[in-house]
């Protein structure tokens, strides 16, 4: 349910995007532009996923997943990848009262065993403390890269053909799914990339492949709640076809 009177924004309330997965790019690039080190844009990111968050539940979106540190990211300097698990440590800890007040679930992809264990522990904790809550499903995609996600599933799915628990007539693209790491998570309708990049970065390659995709020039850490209200307008103002035409689907509307 919305708290918010998404009509007067200009959207259809009824036709929300159920899962909208974010790409928050742009941090190193406000900082510098401010001629401040860049773990200070990454601190300003933080606020804009506080306010997107938020907005997020308020609206009534059902799921929010936020690529926060790629597999990639490890190469970065050392005191940069350190900078970045102590703001992930702060986040947690400052936001789990919020996630229980607010009904948040807290939730993770990628190779958490990867972090140090500290945010190991934090995550967990978070998890397990928010397992109830049923306003809206935050995932933060950390150590997380897709084809290593995909390159997974196919090892697994290639032991158990082995081990004769499955036959190659049970590999679909159910079975699949159910292996990766979004498993359980609505579709993911639309995805957005701020910073004006317009690539994927290796980010849910499987789960996007029908997603609408919306880039806007922003910096993450300018990023606000109205620029996400006019993704969600483009959204809604375009025609998924998935693969049908147009007058099959205004057919599939009238009857
Ligand atoms: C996104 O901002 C945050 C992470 C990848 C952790 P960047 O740090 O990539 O910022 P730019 O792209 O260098 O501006
Ligand atoms: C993608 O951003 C990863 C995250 C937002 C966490 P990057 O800044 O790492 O992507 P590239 O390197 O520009 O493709
Ligand atoms: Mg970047």
């Amino acid at each position: 349910m919305s708290e918010i009177d998404l009509k007067e924004l200009g959207v259809d309330p009824e036709r929300l995007p159920k899962h909208i997965a974010i790409i928050m790019d742009g941090n190193g690039r406000w900082a510098k532009k401010r001629m401040m080190p860049r773990i200070f844009g990454h601190r300003e990111g933080v606020k804009t996923v506080d306010r997107i968050v938020t907005f997020a539940r308020k609206a009534g979106i059902s799921a929010l997943t936020l690529y926060s540190f790629s597999s990639e990211n490890w190469l970065r300097p050392q005191e940069e990848v350190s900078a970045l698990m102590g703001i992930l440590n702060e986040y947690i800890k400052n936001e789990l009262a919020r996630m229980l007040r607010e009904d948040i679930r807290f939730n993770t992809i990628g190779h958490i065993d990867h972090l140090p264990q500290t945010t190991q522990d934090l995550i967990n904790d978070a998890k397990e403390k928010t397992r109830e809550n049923k306003g809206l499903i935050l995932t933060l995609a950390l150590s997380y890269g897709s084809r290593q996600e995909i390159l997974e599933v196919a090892k697994r799915i290639a032991s158990l053909t082995k081990a004769g628990e499955i036959g190659e007539g049970d590999i679909d693209e159910k079975l699949f799914e159910s292996f990766l790491d979004t498993k359980g998570l609505p579709t993911v309708d639309l995805l957005v990339r701020t910073s004006g990049e317009i690539r994927i970065s290796n980010f849910l390659l499987w789960q996007i492949a029908y997603s609408e995709l919306y880039f806007t020039d922003a910096l993450w850490p300018d990023f606000k709640e109205n620029d996400l209200v006019k993704a969600i307008i483009e959204y809604q103002n375009r025609e998924r076809r998935f693969g049908m035409t147009t007058e099959q689907l205004e057919n599939k509307k009238e009857n």
